[in-house]
């Protein structure tokens, strides 16, 4: 989701952006700021081998001669111009060809798109609004033919619907929902499910695919794990608690070894409305996820969305979900032992030892980052031994020491402050305020933890931290290094023994982003970086077969960085480490979301989020952007069409491998 929009949906987004709601010291006490350089930083650039050239003996000159040779970057193409325009721009000899847009059919009976008669009917039968994160599960091992699984993270109605804004000095009002307009956007959000096939080179929808599914903030779903049941998540609808309605928010996901679609539900704080009664026990507990914010209207219209009404529903909100896409009708199922936080990515490795490991971010200023380790162990021959793999496990939440090391600590009942002396009566009450637990341990408070790549060819881990513009120098720690972090940096985590699933590891930091060129900002790309290759807010990442790393970005305005988000190529081995290569940049007020490259490297999926969410900050237009008067109307520039999210397959012209 944007940190900068200029919209209505600010409010939203400052509980990401703004102080947090971590009220802890975690982490912050030392105070010992250790800077921690890339260990192979000081033979990059050219400025150092001259300094190792005045100083040193003949054999460290061949050293660092043999480190220019070997500063070959994985990535060959020729880099894309940053810059700011109605459009989107793929680095040259390659095509981004348009594959899903918002409110396209994906069934044979889907009706046509018609923005000025939406009905919450015909949008649950098209690809619905603000695609984010883009999975991939092939059809009998194909990179040319299979399900692609997008999730729909929120609306932007003052973009979606015509006659709701008015300007006032300036700035966007939009008016109040009524429940047409309501409905419409739940079924706008959630997650879709599309056969896809390659032919003559290009990526076609196949409209009749009996897999095709579209999730809303309606579907039936079950809370498993843990927390099913328990009186925590029983409400006025649901005396079971464990049959829900919905998944809203989701941000990023994955998918799982066995071939299922993880979707992590996000920002959860702004569908709510109300306030709890005044005995209710979860006062605390809402507090800490920043509920209920209201921005939607969602609560006027359906009870379960107001806090006085529903006090409970909340808890059943903020969980990973899983789906079956084999199966149409499943019932996706909200994996409660994963924890409930603002979840971001769920992606996932096999171990050694064939436990399955996912790592798990929390996105807002000074929250954690997480792993879960399966109890049972992958089945790579019998699909549905794997189904219940996500109901029994261990979640553990990090702490990166100043000296380089991190440890993986369980977020489990009964051990070190997680006890009844603290509140929790069980592993449910645990799961349920899994920040509170993340508080209690320890945890090391970190700059929005986004997505968490790791990385099956090297045996590393990547997480994505966006930005904290209210870390204090008192704040500032060994993995949290610059106070008033405006741009993000990216860690990277070695396993002890390469062991995914091991409780402990050592990290340093691979990039510390923003412009290199202004001392301040303490960036920290090589020196082979041009100016089109550095980059602010990393969110989401891709790493590809080859191991080479692919971040895509969310904040970046003209105002800021002078750039839109994009796609940058990273490199993460030998001298060109840490150097940076613009491949995609997306359409002006856009975020760049769900980068995917498949499998055969061949195509590389991206979803363009929020176009035209913003144009005060671009000189060309320089006024709010609404349904009337679009700063673009990408993708498909006719009059009488909106601006519309969208996911691009990315194919090289003549086809091979991509970046090579
Ligand atoms: Fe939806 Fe954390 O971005
Ligand atoms: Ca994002
Ligand atoms: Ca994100």
């Amino acid at each position: 989701m944007n940190d900068q929009s200029q919209t209505f949906r600010t409010s939203l987004l400052e509980e990401n952006d703004g102080p947090g709601h971590n009220p802890t010291d975690n982490a912050t006490m030392g105070e010992l700021i250790a800077a921690r350089f890339s260990r192979r930083g000081f033979l990059k650039g050219s400025l150092a081998v001259s300094a190792i050239a005045a100083t040193v003996s003949p054999m460290a000159l061949m050293l660092a001669d043999d480190a220019r040779a070997e500063s070959k970057s994985a990535f060959t193409f020729e880099e894309v111009e940053v810059g700011i325009d109605e459009t989107h721009h793929v680095a040259a000899g390659y095509d981004a060809d348009v594959l899903l847009r918002w409110g396209d059919g994906i069934f044979a009976d889907s009706p046509e798109f018609d923005p000025l008669n939406q009905t919450p009917e015909s949008q649950a039968k098209q690809f619905g609004y603000n695609n984010d994160y883009v999975g991939y599960i092939p059809i009998d091992g194909s990179s040319e033919h299979g399900l692609l699984v997008v999730n729909h993270e929120y609306t932007n109605e003052h973009l979606m619907f015509p006659g709701i804004v008015k300007v006032v000095e300036g700035k966007l009002e939009v008016l109040p929902a009524d429940q047409k307009r309501v409905d419409i956007e739940m079924a706008a959000h959630g997650g879709s499910v599309v056969e896809i096939k390659k032919e003559g080179g290009k990526w076609q929808v196949v409209m009749d695919g009996k897999l095709n599914r579209r999730i809303t903030a309606n579907t039936e779903m079950q809370l498993s794990g843990p927390v099913a049941g328990h009186d925590r998540v029983k409400t006025n609808a649901d005396s079971s608690g464990k049959k829900v309605f919905g998944m809203v928010n989701n941000c990023s996901g994955g998918v799982t070894p066995w071939g299922t679609y993880v979707s992590g539900e996000e920002n959860i704080h702004g569908y709510f409305i109300g306030e709890l009664p005044a005995d209710s026990k979860e006062a605390a507990n809402y507090k800490r996820m920043g509920i209920p914010e209201g921005v939607y209207d969602w609560g006027n219209f359906h009870d379960r969305f107001d806090l006085s009404k529903d006090p409970n529903e909340a808890n059943r909100f903020g969980w990973v979900v899983e789906i079956d896409v084999n199966d149409p009708n499943s019932i996706p199922k909200k994996r409660t032992a994963m924890g409930r936080f603002k979840h971001e990515g769920a992606d996932s490795i096999v171990a050694k030892d064939g436990r399955v490991v996912f790592y798990l971010g929390d996105d807002e200023r000074f929250d954690y980052v997480y792993k879960f380790v399966t109890t049972g162990k992958f089945n790579p021959d019998d699909r549905a031994a794997n189904l219940d793999l996500l109901d029994d496990g261990t979640l553990y939440v990090a702490k990166f020491d100043v000296d380089g090391s991190v440890n993986w600590l369980p977020v489990v009942f009964g051990e070190g402050p997680l006890t009844e002396a603290n509140g929790f009566q069980s592993q449910a009450d645990v799961l349920i305020e899994t920040r509170r637990a993340g508080d209690l341990l320890g945890a090391t408070k970190m700059d929005r933890p986004e997505d968490i790549g790791p990385n099956g060819v090297n045996g590393k881990v990547y997480v994505m931290l966006t930005n904290n513009t209210k870390r204090t120098g008192e704040q500032v720690d060994g993995a949290n290094p610059r106070a008033k972090n405006a741009f993000g940096h990216i860690i990277e985590i070695a396993e002890e023994d390469g062991n995914f699933a091991a409780t402990k590891g050592k990290w340093e930091i691979l990039l510390k982003c923003g412009d290199p060129s202004v001392a301040d900002v303490g960036a920290s790309f090589s020196t082979d970086t041009t100016k089109n290759g550095w980059f602010g807010m990393p969110d989401n990442c891709s790493v590809d077969a080859d191991g080479r790393l692919w971040v895509s970005t969310d904040g970046n305005s003209p105002k800021e960085t002078g750039r839109t988000d994009g796609l940058w190529a990273v490199d993460t081995e030998g001298g060109a480490r840490a150097t940076s290569k613009l491949f995609f940049r997306v359409p002006v007020g856009a975020e760049m979301c769900g980068p995917l490259m498949l499998p055969d490297m061949a195509t590389f999926m991206v979803a363009v989020q929020h176009p035209g969410d913003g144009g005060e900050d671009w000189k060309p237009f320089g006024r709010p952007s609404y349904y009337e008067d679009l700063s673009t109307r990408w993708p498909d520039f006719k009059d009488n069409m909106p601006v519309r999210p969208s996911v691009l397959a990315i194919t090289k012209k003549g086809g091979g491998k991509i970046g090579v």
